[in-house]
């Protein structure tokens, strides 16, 4: 078997599966999301290393007579984890969702121009990327700052713990702000203009290159064979992607995952950005690239709407009053930003409304009107998309993925076919499978992705929106503006 660990922003997962890329064995293990101020998010790096320890310890109780053969890591994107010469962690960690960056962001605009940021690392400056996480830090904690010698991802952090080795991989070093999209290395000429020493960052290895092997007392710890190769990995929306059977070699399929926040995954065979910034365009894990739009609040509106407006009512119920609610909500319109937004406006700013609410509406018309303006939302994002990556199919995944009515909803606003994985994989089987590789079970990735792509089955036909896309653009204008 290989093995599987993602850090993710609520827990660890770490999963074994075998050549057929079976679930062997999986656990996961909780970690707590630290608010120190209002916007900041941050985690301790010692609470990952004590989860995943102890999550693998577990896991290798449950192999029985399977041997463990690699190691690949996946992880939450974007965050800093800042080193000193010794490699202890200096501060903790901020983390994706962190918003304390809004300077750093327009220290970034004003040393390098947009385009020639975008240009070249396929992205404008993003409040929750690391870039101006380590610039933030650099005004708001010089005495930290003067001691950093190594930034990392979390997931590689993680790597370093169980290997002593510094590396990184492209598919989510792109998500630093600072890595040269087609060289997939580190942009010299971007971290001069913002007088970084380049040797802060790892060095980039492919994601499903082994960069160390598993030291003797981790091994011990946690009955792992000592020695046992730690592979890259990749970001947890590329691992994801992995998992799916996403490959840059195969454009036309994408996914969208109806997680806290939305996500439409397209992969690309070359790196061609927005020319404006406004979805992401990132390294995947398999030697190509892929463009990520980004919805902050999609399931996590859900949520919302369920545990502060209606929680005496279980959410089966809502989402049934919601089915019977005529499509287009009956006049009524959300905009769902309840945590500002990414794709396409790029503005943490934003905030969420209902508009157009009348004696006729009722509970149900609420959450119908949420549902909705999550998929324009997915959908403002994907006709960015299209001209750069045109899809036939989307693999759907994530909380909300289980209702047919939300996947009905975005398959209307899409305009795309909307289908069901057999299994849902996730970031941690992406990793397991980019170990596949080193493990001696595939020949090279592309054979491993391909050979352990899940089958997926249709869902309920696309839902008729009527005229609610076009109310909801002219409600976003009227209260915003263009853009
Ligand atoms: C991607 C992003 C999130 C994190 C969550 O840009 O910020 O999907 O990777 O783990």
């Amino acid at each position: 078997v290989t093995l599987g660990v993602d850090l993710g922003t609520s827990g660890v997962k770490a999963v074994a599966l075998d050549r057929e890329g079976q679930v062997v064995a999986e656990v996961t293990r909780g970690y707590p999301l630290l608010t120190p101020r209002p916007g900041w998010t941050e985690q301790n790096p010692a609470d990952w290393v004590n989860a995943a320890v102890d999550a693998l310890r577990s896991l290798t109780g449950a192999l029985g007579d399977h041997r463990p053969l690699a190691l690949g890591l996946s992880g939450q994107m974007h965050g800093l984890v800042a080193l000193d010469a010794r490699g202890g962690v200096i501060r903790p960690a901020p983390l994706w969702n962190d918003q304390r960056t809004g300077e750093a962001v327009e220290e970034i605009e004003a040393r390098i121009p947009r385009a020639d940021l975008i240009a070249r690392t396929g992205n404008r400056a993003v409040t929750g990327f690391q870039l101006p996480k380590l610039l933030w830090l650099r005004s708001a904690e010089p005495e930290n700052f003067a001691r950093v010698r190594h930034a990392l991802l979390p997931k590689d952090y993680l790597g370093y713990v169980l290997t002593g080795e510094l590396a990184t991989e492209p598919s989510d070093a792109s998500g630093v702000g600072a890595l040269n999209l087609a060289s997939r290395d580190w942009d010299g000429d971007v971290l001069a203009a913002l007088e970084l020493p380049r040797d802060l960052f790892p060095p980039v290895r492919e994601s499903w290159a082994v960069v160390g092997s598993l030291r003797a007392d981790l091994a011990r710890a946690t009955g792992l064979p000592a020695g046992l190769p730690v592979v890259a990995g990749g970001g947890d929306n590329a691992a994801a992607g992995v998992a799916l059977g996403l490959s840059s070699r195969r454009p036309g399929v994408g996914s969208v995952s109806l997680g806290t926040s939305g996500v439409v995954f397209a992969p690309l065979t070359r790196p061609t950005p927005d020319p404006q910034g406004r979805v992401h365009l990132f390294c995947h894990a398999d030697g190509g690239y892929h463009l990520l739009g980004v919805t902050l609040s999609a399931a996590g509106a859900l949520g919302w709407l369920h545990s502060r407006i209606a929680p005496e009512v279980p959410l089966a119920t809502l989402l049934a009053e919601a089915g019977a609610v005529p499509d287009g909500a009956e006049g009524l319109t959300f905009l769902p930003f309840l945590a500002g937004e990414r794709s396409p406006h790029m503005n943490p700013e934003l905030r969420a409304s209902w508009v157009g609410l009348s004696l006729a509406h009722g509970r149900g018309h609420l959450t119908r009107a949420l549902l909705e303006g999550v998929a324009f939302s997915l959908a403002d994002a994907y006709a960015v998309m299209r001209p750069l990556a045109p899809l036939d199919a989307l693999a759907a995944t994530g909380g909300g993925a289980r209702s047919d009515l939300w996947l009905g909803l975005v398959a209307g606003a899409l305009g795309l076919e909307v289908r069901r994985p057999e299994r849902e994989p996730g970031a941690a089987h992406g990793a397991a499978i980019l170990a596949m590789p080193a493990a001696g079970l595939f020949p090279d990735l592309p054979a491993a992705v391909e050979g352990l792509s899940p089958g997926t089955r249709p869902v309920p036909p696309r839902v008729g929106l009527g005229g609610a896309y076009p109310r909801y653009r002219e409600t976003f204008v009227r209260l915003y503006g263009p853009g």
